[in-house]
């Protein structure tokens, strides 16, 4: 199994070894708690690289609420486990003190993308993102980076940030992996009781009817009448969001006229869940 490495120096020690081989180098950010979802992004790490990190690191600065943070799944020796059939070359689990040490006072922070969708429910989550994944791409100084589709916002804003600061790395983007019932897999599901998973598999049906419609050329604000009145009655205690945006840029659109994207966030027994699917441009 690879190596689980603490100390930034220690990983700087063997990034510079493979650097020097001329290996490259691809580096899979995540908090841990790994399920199918973050393997996909291991294995397209591996299919297109001679070396592959994998980053663990439950970040606090990306959480808004103590509560969450605290609730959120540590399972690092079942990660480790996980890992080992895919042939990695290392997980690098840093101390807290190795991202923020005593003193730490930097924040990254992208305007505009993060106004929107999680940015206006999450106050401070993207900064947290946008600074963490800034050290991410610095300290492991990887050639290219794996980022989910899952988490849409996330992967634009953290283009954008490598953009603006001239970071040389090459963010590739993985589609979301779904269990067969539609459910986007998350860390997060793990806190849903049996019967809150079913409940939690009515949001799929609901958003691919939509983008049904939508390339269709369908307007937006019909059918997303429609479509909270099926999420409340599919069991979900709240729509925090529901919007349709374009990839690019994410703005609000009235009909898919671009390429576009549905976006949910919606609450199911104190735990949310957030999901967005590809509509073609009409
Ligand atoms: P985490 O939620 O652990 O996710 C790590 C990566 O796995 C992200 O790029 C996410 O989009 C991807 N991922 C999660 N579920 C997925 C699914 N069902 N299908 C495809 N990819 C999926 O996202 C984070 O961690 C953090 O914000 C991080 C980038 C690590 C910064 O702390």
């Amino acid at each position: 199994t690879a190596p689980i490495l603490r100390k930034l120096a220690d990983m700087r020690a063997m990034t510079a070894q493979w650097r020097a081989e001329g290996a490259r180098i691809g580096v899979v950010p995540t908090m841990g708690a790994l399920h199918c979802g973050h393997m996909s992004l291991v294995k397209a790490a591996k299919a297109d690289c001679d070396r592959v990190i994998v980053w663990i690191f439950v970040n606090p600065k990306q959480f808004n609420s103590a509560q969450d943070l605290a609730n959120y799944p540590r399972t690092e020796h079942e990660d480790a486990q996980k890992l080992a059939p895919y042939g990695i070359d290392a997980v690098y689990a840093p101390d807290v003190d190795q991202v923020y040490p005593d003193g730490f006072s930097t924040t990254v922070s992208v305007t505009g993308l993060t106004d929107v969708l999680c940015g206006a429910h999450r106050s401070g989550h993207f900064d947290g993102v946008a600074t963490v994944v800034s050290k991410i791409f610095l300290q492991t100084g990887a050639d290219r980076a794996y980022f989910g589709e899952k988490d849409f916002q996330q992967l634009q804003v953290v283009r954008r940030m490598a953009r603006d600061l001239d970071i040389p790395i090459e963010v590739v983007a993985c589609p979301t992996v779904r269990d067969p019932s539609g459910l986007a897999l998350s860390s997060r599901n793990l806190r849903l009781s049996p019967e809150g998973l079913k409940r939690a598999a009515g949001l799929y049906p609901v958003l691919r009817d939509m983008a049904a419609e939508l390339a269709d050329g369908s307007r937006f604000a019909p059918l997303a009448e429609r479509a909270r009145a099926r999420l409340a009655e599919a069991g979900f205690d709240e729509v925090e969001y529901l919007e349709l945006r374009s990839e690019e840029g994410l703005s609000a659109l009235d009909h898919a006229d671009r390429p576009a994207r549905l976006f949910a966030a919606v609450w199911i027994d104190g735990v949310r869940l957030i999901d967005n699917l590809a509509v073609p441009a009409v």
